[in-house]
């Protein structure tokens, strides 16, 4: 193996740390940081989800409540329930768990978060924000790759980045985190033409499409740093992303690994934004 590792677990750990102090901080002076959960229906992925939600935000000091809702609960509930959460001053981060049931309207379900509140940073003045610089909430997993970049100290500045994936919480708002850091970006996606040779320009590849195998090493320049976000199950049933890890790593100069990559660092950016949104509102 050349590339060196990026360890989400461990960086995790240390925002996680980082976070409790703030938020120990936080409640010293009377604010208690609280994190409401909607999860409608019973997606088994879901309930775990959300069940690690609650589990790291109560380790990290933060107050964290799973509301549960049955599947054929009406969408008018639903707003209705949200509504009464952006108006509860001591609710600060609201998180509906996707997927919805599909009598429901996911994007209207989201636009009827308050902004302040959107710790997903799916609303669409949370992505007006990022793209254009004002402060806002940044999606947790593209937000966690940035500070994965950040720990091993890489300047973004003048290099080309490849992002591969275009959805509206991980491709997209990662093109504009990485141009903010006056990086060169490329945006492609699982239609795009000899992906290979765009990638094999980049200086960092970012995966994100959801497919094994996507990134191989002939697709890799030496020395690239390589963050892989995919999460796939492979036909022995265990987890890979969309980098053939084995391949990639003796090309690249550093790699995330999946499971314990980006994974963990998307937990631990959801506690930072829960964090940040009880500090703004204790302003
Ligand atoms: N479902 C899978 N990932 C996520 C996430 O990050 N946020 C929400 N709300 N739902 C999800």
């Amino acid at each position: 193996m050349t590339a060196q590792l990026i360890d989400g677990n461990a960086l995790a750990k240390t925002i996680r740390t980082e976070v409790a102090g703030r938020t120990a901080a936080l409640k010293a002076r009377g604010v208690n940081p609280a994190l409401s959960i909607i999860l409608v229906g019973e997606d088994p992925a879901s309930q775990v989800y959300t069940k690690h939600k609650v589990n790291d935000s109560t380790q990290t000091g933060l107050e964290a409540t799973l509301e549960t809702y049955p599947a054929d609960m009406t969408e008018a509930d639903l707003l209705a329930r949200i509504r009464a959460l952006n108006d509860d001053p001591k609710v600060h981060g609201i998180l509906v768990q996707l997927p919805l049931p599909k009598h429901m309207d996911s994007q209207k379900v989201i636009e009827t978060i308050s902004p302040t509140k959107d710790v997903d940073g799916f609303h669409v003045a949370s992505a007006g924000a990022l793209m254009t610089g004002a402060p806002g909430f940044w999606p947790c997993t593209p937000h966690g790759c940035m500070k994965m970049l950040e720990a091993i100290g890489y300047d973004l500045r003048g290099k080309h980045a490849v992002v591969i994936g275009r959805s509206n919480i991980v491709g997209k708002p990662m093109a504009m985190m990485l141009l903010a850091k006056s990086a060169t970006v490329t945006i492609c996606h699982s239609a795009t033409q000899d992906l290979g040779a765009i990638t094999r320009q980049a200086d960092v590849v970012v995966a994100a499409v959801g497919k094994l195998n996507l990134l191989t090493a002939d697709m890799v320049k030496p020395g690239a740093v390589v963050i892989d976000v995919g999460m796939n199950r492979k036909a022995d049933g265990k987890l890979a992303g969309d980098v053939d890890f084995d391949g990639v790593k003796e090309v690249a100069g550093w790699i995330t690994p999946v499971p314990g990559g980006v994974g963990p660092m998307t937990r631990a950016m959801l506690l930072v934004n829960t964090l940040e949104a009880a500090e703004r509102a204790a302003k």
